[in-house]
């Protein structure tokens, strides 16, 4: 089927709305081409040919809106992505933790987590921390709005570029961690048991007693306009313990944002315990 190219303003307007609307993510008009990109395959499989048509589909089928988010989200993320945050985590934070609060399980939140590798990469780090100090307990909650990409995460099954880049960056801990198999590599069922993994939109406020002593909110940010960011980590401060640390991705930055969140070293800041006026 030949899926049209001209499409008219108000269709685009009111699909570049919609991800807004379902994702908080902005998207300028510019960005347009990479929207129609993405949603061409899903016109494809479900035989429209035209944009229209599909903005009907969404607007008529709440089943729709989880296919949709799928396709407008950007997922690329990788083991231990940054690797200057991993030696802040081993180096400080998790030594600082432990003699802080004894016989307490730490808390992590990888909190836009993709197919999980950030989780993962939290999760050895942790196990060779416990290694060191035996008494030391973590659990790791991992969300993500798009439900693909979860699915990844909670099979634990990785191959490609992702297993590469864990090759070349901890050879050992891939062998120690990961079962090798035909088409690639699943985490260990050891491993894999600290892990829970969990549908969440940021622009929510996550439910749950639970309060996260360090969470990860990386490469996410960039995508929402200002009032969406500040609405983000407003949600994300309340589901943080007191003085615990936020990690946010290189391209992002809180500094103009009057947020409840102290600078503490690049990427790395401290919950404020008094929001200042
Ligand atoms: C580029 S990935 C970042 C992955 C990982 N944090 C990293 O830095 O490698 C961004 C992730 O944010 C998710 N995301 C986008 N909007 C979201 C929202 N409103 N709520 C929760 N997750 C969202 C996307 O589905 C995507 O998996």
């Amino acid at each position: 089927m030949d899926i049209e190219n001209e499409i008219d303003l108000a269709t685009q307007r009111a699909l570049l709305d919609k991800v807004h609307r379902h994702t908080g993510i902005h998207m300028a008009e510019r960005k347009w081409t990479l929207l129609q990109g993405r949603l061409r395959r899903r016109l494809q499989t479900l035989a429209l040919s035209r944009y229209r048509d599909y903005l009907a589909v969404l607007e008529a089928q709440p089943d729709e809106v989880g296919a949709f988010i799928n396709l407008v989200t950007t997922n690329e993320t990788s083991f231990f992505r940054t690797p200057r945050i991993w030696d802040h985590l081993w180096q400080q934070l998790l030594p600082e933790w432990f003699r802080q609060h004894r016989g307490a399980t730490l808390q992590l939140w990888s909190a836009a987590a993709s197919t999980g590798e950030e989780a993962y990469s939290m999760a050895m780090m942790c196990e060779e921390f416990r290694e060191h100090h035996p008494a030391f307990k973590y659990q790791i909650l991992a969300t993500d709005i798009a439900s693909q990409v979860l699915a990844v995460g909670k099979a634990g099954h990785y191959q490609g570029k992702s297993i590469d880049g864990l090759k070349r960056s901890k050879p050992a801990w891939l062998a120690k961690y990961f079962q090798a198999g035909e088409d690639g590599y699943t985490v260990s069922p050891a491993l894999r048991s600290h892990v829970v993994f969990r549908e969440h939109h940021l622009h929510k406020r996550l439910d749950g007693a639970l309060r996260f002593d360090i969470t990860l909110l990386r490469n996410v940010l960039i995508y929402f306009d200002e009032p969406g960011q500040c609405g983000v980590l407003e949600n994300v401060r309340r589901a943080m313990s007191p003085n615990s640390v936020l990690i946010i991705g290189e391209s992002e930055s809180l500094t103009r944002l009057n947020v409840g969140f102290d600078f503490e070293q690049p990427l790395i800041y401290r919950r404020q315990e008094r929001m200042h006026a």
